[in-house]
């Protein structure tokens, strides 16, 4: 077996082989992981000559192969796979529209399967389609709606899954006065339904006000504004309690939290979400996100903010260079994604920081470090933006935004996301995103045929410190994957190494909303429960996390149907 070389974590090579090197006409990989970074600073480093010609180019290739070979940072796979290489397609997230008339549902469907050929991932809001049994003028019949139609996307995602470089995603959502919700909240209820599939429902402020007060809520058939029926709001709101609780979904997306963020309202309001749920887009844009690698900024016990936000700056012109060379799938995509060149830059491995500095996760003091570290590195990529947009001229749509308030130029409607960092987390082999430790010991399916079983490395560090790191701890260790049996433990670290769920679900969101007060765009974070959490703690987390202002929410109890697209799974 090949050593990994650094940055990569050991479980990468066979991830990197498999999906993200280059390989020749006959399919053989074709470069090493250090060859694959080289490939996407140089081609990145190309979006640089416009302004300042080869020789910036040069200059920049060397900046970004740096920041990037020494695991401080890394952009989004569909970057990493595609950088330099025929297809040019680097973005994860991508939202399209839906609208209420067969041509314009299959050309979703066309516009969906070339993106996921690509590597990204589509979000749609399926809220202007007529309800089930609506009137069908042309034909006099009777309309499918939205779940019906939701299964033909899943389908034609199942189709594109093996040719594409990794299997496709997708998220819909519906607005919570869709004359359809019902079914829409319990369409993922059974298994092997909607596979391919993230479902949340758009929720407004009005409709937690009727469930609060136990109100009517009007169900509005989207062709015509008329009144199909009226509900209990209180009972529609349990009705995605029980599923959440029984699924994991759907999730909520908040709609004022959402739209108070959207920089151009000129150009519609924000109805939909990439796949992960962490980046609102509107109709046809495309983002491109990147995160920075937390503990990798450790310097003698303490976050070097300086080095951080040095980074975040750089990551933004990297971001923004990636715009320039992105071949989108789609000139509507293109045309979109110039208009308001939204970026994502966010950060993975704070539980690892924390675990560096015996900081619990559900200490005040580890979401005051989160809320710092956000802000500083938002206000970093902010001023970067601000003086790209001063050099190479703001984004299009700037001049009518909410920004054109407070700044003479920016370069990006957006700058901040956070990212699950899913498959970025398991290449450097750090936490992924903000999400606490989920187990210290597990199997992780990188690929669909492959489990790869993990101790958490801090944690046995931690242990032969102290002698500990015995067979015996470890066959506990791997049981129960979490720290609770383990002899001799002091319980300071226990605290420190609790993972997800012993974690109480209001540290989870304590923590999501102190990453969120900076962010731009959304926090992607799961709100874990245990087992024997009953549905009146999802309906808790669902009403916190609105009245905390957060832009979504999802839960996921343990046991029940998984919704991750790399799924963890604690030994045995
Ligand atoms: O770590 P990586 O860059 O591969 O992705 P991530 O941070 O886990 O997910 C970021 C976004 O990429 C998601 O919200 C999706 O928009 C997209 N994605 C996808 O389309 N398909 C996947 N299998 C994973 C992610």
């Amino acid at each position: 077996m090949d050593a990994t070389p650094f940055p990569f974590g050991p479980h990468a090579l066979p991830v990197l082989r498999r999906r993200y090197l280059a390989r020749d006409a006959e399919g053989r990989v074709v470069e090493t992981p250090e060859q694959m970074l080289a490939r996407v600073a140089g081609a990145v480093a190309r979006g640089e000559e416009p302004w300042g010609g080869a020789a910036a180019a040069r200059e920049m290739e060397r900046a970004f192969l740096g920041l990037m070979s020494q695991g401080l940072f890394l952009p989004n796979s569909p970057t990493l796979m595609n950088a330099g290489r025929e297809l040019g397609q680097l973005s994860a997230c991508f939202v399209i529209p839906v609208e209420d008339s067969l041509e314009s549902i299959f050309e979703a469907v066309k516009e969906t399967a070339l993106i996921h050929k690509s590597g990204g991932g589509t979000g749609f809001s399926f809220s202007h389609l007529r309800p089930a049994g609506d009137v069908v003028a042309s034909t006099r019949g009777v309309s499918s709606g939205p779940v019906s139609f939701m299964r033909v996307f899943d389908m034609a995602t199942e189709a594109v899954k093996q040719g594409g470089t990794r299997r496709g995603a997708n998220m819909g959502i519906l607005a919570v006065s869709h004359p359809d919700i019902e079914a829409f909240i319990a369409a993922k209820r059974r298994p092997g339904v909607l596979e391919n599939f993230n479902i949340s429902v758009l929720v407004n402020d009005a409709f937690m006000a009727a469930a609060r007060a136990d109100g009517p809520w009007q169900l509005v058939n989207p062709r015509d504004g008329a009144v199909a029926r009226t509900v209990s709001a209180a009972g529609l709101l349990e009705q995605m309690v029980q599923a959440a609780h029984q699924s994991g979904e759907p999730g909520l997306a908040f709609y004022e939290a959402i739209n108070r963020g959207n920089p151009t309202p000129g150009l519609g309001p924000l109805e939909a979400t990439n796949p992960c749920g962490e980046q609102p887009l509107l109709p046809h844009e495309s983002c491109n996100l990147g995160s920075l690698v937390l503990p990798r900024f450790l310097k003698d016990g303490e976050v070097d903010f300086p080095t951080l936000e040095e980074a975040a700056a750089l990551a933004v012109r990297f971001l923004d260079d990636v715009i320039e060379i992105n071949r989108h799938p789609l000139p509507q995509v293109a045309r979109a994604s110039r208009l308001t060149r939204k970026i994502g830059l966010g950060v993975m491995g704070l539980a690892d920081l924390l675990a560096d500095l015996e900081l619990p996760y559900d200490s005040p003091e580890a979401a005051a470090l989160g809320r710092e570290v956000m802000a500083r590195i938002a206000a970093a990529a902010r001023a970067a933006s601000a003086e790209l947009g001063q050099r190479r001229g703001s984004f299009p749509a700037f001049a009518a935004s909410r920004l054109a308030g407070g700044w003479s130029h920016m370069r990006n409607a957006t700058v901040t996301t956070v990212a699950p960092t899913g498959t970025l987390s398991l290449l450097l082999g750090c936490s992924s995103g903000i999400e606490p430790y989920f187990a210290l010991a597990y199997t992780r399916r990188v690929l669909e045929e492959r489990d790869l079983v993990e101790f958490n490395p801090r944690f046995l560090a931690r242990l032969a410190a102290l002698g500990l790191d015995t067979p015996e701890q470890r066959r506990t260790l791997a049981a129960s994957g979490n720290a609770t049996a383990i002899q001799g433990l002091p319980p300071e670290l226990g605290q420190v190494f609790a993972t997800a769920h012993e974690i109480d679900p209001e540290a989870h969101l304590a923590m999501q909303a102190a990453f969120q007060a900076s962010t731009d765009n959304g926090v992607s974070k799961t709100v874990n429960l245990d087992a024997q959490a009953g549905p009146e703690q999802v309906r808790r987390v669902f009403t916190r996390a609105h009245a905390l202002g957060l832009k979504g929410v999802t839960v996921f109890r343990s046991g029940c149907r998984g919704r991750q697209v790399l799924e963890l799974l604690p030994l045995p």
